[in-house]
């Protein structure tokens, strides 16, 4: 509160209400994309069956390695939640009973680690869940070029069949009319949820459950903040946070750090940055996402948010508590003079740690919000999902923009496919070869 007035916050409050009207009654740009809004609810216990028994199966015929082939946010939200639910050393304790080891590819278009995806593939008993909503995305059907192939050339194109599933557009797109050809198992991204919302479709919850993550848990945990957040009224944290931050923004807060001392985390701030950047950034407005792990960045970044220019806010994603229970030793040397917090729980210095930071950043100038969960599980995970779309969607009617499309996206892939001589694009190439150093 030092760094607005009570009558601000009032009057963006309004405006949250305003907004999240809007989104109620589904009457704003976008809406044809609202389909999130009761997936937590709606979900039927059908599809998590069908998603156990393709588990169930793929471990009885020996799979050992899924590799889910995505991006952005047909990646992002599976990948947020696998590493939060997961042993910090899973991949080198081994694999968890009844679960298989989840690896993510098409998520960029590295020849090295395509390479290498193919030699730990070499090791393993393998299948493949694909996962594009268009179908047409390039760096995840490069990547699903490679492992098909790698895939039919190892088990045989009938077997190969089984152990290849699809997560796409129920009719449109080269995903859907290759998976009806070869017979592959297919899951549908409905048309009213787009990408960045989708963690609660098949597109995350297929992944979660293959890794030996409870789905279950983690909608009953989205339908607890589906109701919550549905509140037309200030209780509605979803809006307090929107409503807060578009103050912020006012007041020339132009950037949001999502910051959590639980290294678990770290991905929900990937899957943050997606949601709210390509929500928000356009026609030229938006709050710049970033995040950071604590205390880990703050030995790289502490120095300029505590110092730098005043343009940052952060939110702070607290965890009252943690999984485990580590007490720190007595030494008896005291050569690093800790011995003032033998006995203590290592947690109590992360907390310490926590409040500390958080005060002095507040000292700096930083403002912050603070969203607590109880715990890093399904449900809470599962709860911050939902809380962070709907916020994103009363933040961005807040700003005025439409927060269910991403124009931007595709100045890039023009570029590219230009440069790589696609048919049709020639004239552009032309132009953009008169613009790169001699040799391109
Ligand atoms: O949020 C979005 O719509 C995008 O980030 C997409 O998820 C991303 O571009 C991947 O698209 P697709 O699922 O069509 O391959």
């Amino acid at each position: 509160m030092p760094f607005v007035y009570e009558g601000d916050y009032s009057f963006y409050l309004e405006k949250a209400l305003e907004a999240y009207g809007i989104l109620d009654k589904e009457t704003g740009a976008g809406n044809d994309f609202l389909g999130w809004k009761h997936l937590p609810s709606q979900t039927p216990e059908s599809l998590l069956k069908q998603f156990e028994d393709i588990r169930d199966e793929w471990l009885q015929a020996g799979v050992d390695t899924v590799v889910v082939i995505g991006i952005g946010g047909s990646y992002l939200g599976a990948k947020c939640a696998i590493e939060a639910l997961s042993h910090s050393f899973q991949s080198r304790l081994g694999r968890k009973e009844n679960s298989l080891d989840v690896v993510f590819a098409g998520n960029n278009l590295s020849e090295d680690y395509l390479a290498e995806l193919l030699d730990l593939m070499l090791r393993r008993s393998v299948a493949t869940v694909v996962i594009s909503k268009s179908g047409t995305t390039t760096e995840p059907a490069i990547a699903f070029r490679l492992v098909r192939n790698f895939i039919e050339d190892r088990y045989g194109k009938k077997a190969a069949a089984s152990r290849i599933v699809a997560v796409t557009d129920k009719a449109k797109g080269a995903l859907k009319k290759l998976s009806d050809t070869e017979g592959y198992r297919t899951f549908v991204i409905e048309d009213n949820v787009g990408g960045r919302f989708s963690v609660l479709t098949p597109v995350g919850l297929l992944p979660i459950v293959l890794a030996g993550h409870d789905a279950r848990k983690l909608l009953a945990g989205a339908a607890e903040s589906e109701k919550i957040c549905s509140e037309a009224t200030e209780d509605n944290p979803a809006l307090r946070y929107a409503a807060m931050r578009n103050l912020l923004y006012s007041k020339g807060y132009k950037i949001e750090m999502l910051v959590s001392f639980n290294p678990k985390l770290t991905y929900l701030g990937e899957w943050w940055k997606q949601l709210f950047g390509e929500s928000e950034g356009k026609d030229g407005k938006g709050i710049f996402p970033a995040s950071a792990s604590f205390t880990t960045d703050l030995h790289s970044m502490g120095q300029y948010i505590q110092d730098g220019e005043r343009t940052l806010m952060e939110t702070v994603v607290s965890v009252e508590n943690s999984g485990r229970k580590l007490m720190i030793n007595t030494d008896p040397e005291n050569l690093d003079g800790l011995n003032f917090i033998a006995a203590k729980r290592v947690e109590e210095c992360n907390r310490m740690a926590e409040l500390g930071t958080r005060l002095a950043h507040i000292d700096g100038g930083v403002p912050q919000m603070q969203v607590s969960i109880e715990r890093v599980d399904e449900a809470n995970l599962g709860g911050l999902f939902y809380f962070f779309e709907m916020a994103c969607g009363i933040s961005a009617y807040i700003l005025g923009v439409n927060p269910f499309d991403q124009p931007g996206v595709e100045a890039y892939k023009k570029n590219m496919f230009a440069l790589l001589g696609k048919p049709g694009y020639e004239a552009d190439a032309v132009a953009l070869r008169e613009r790169l150093p001699i040799g391109f």
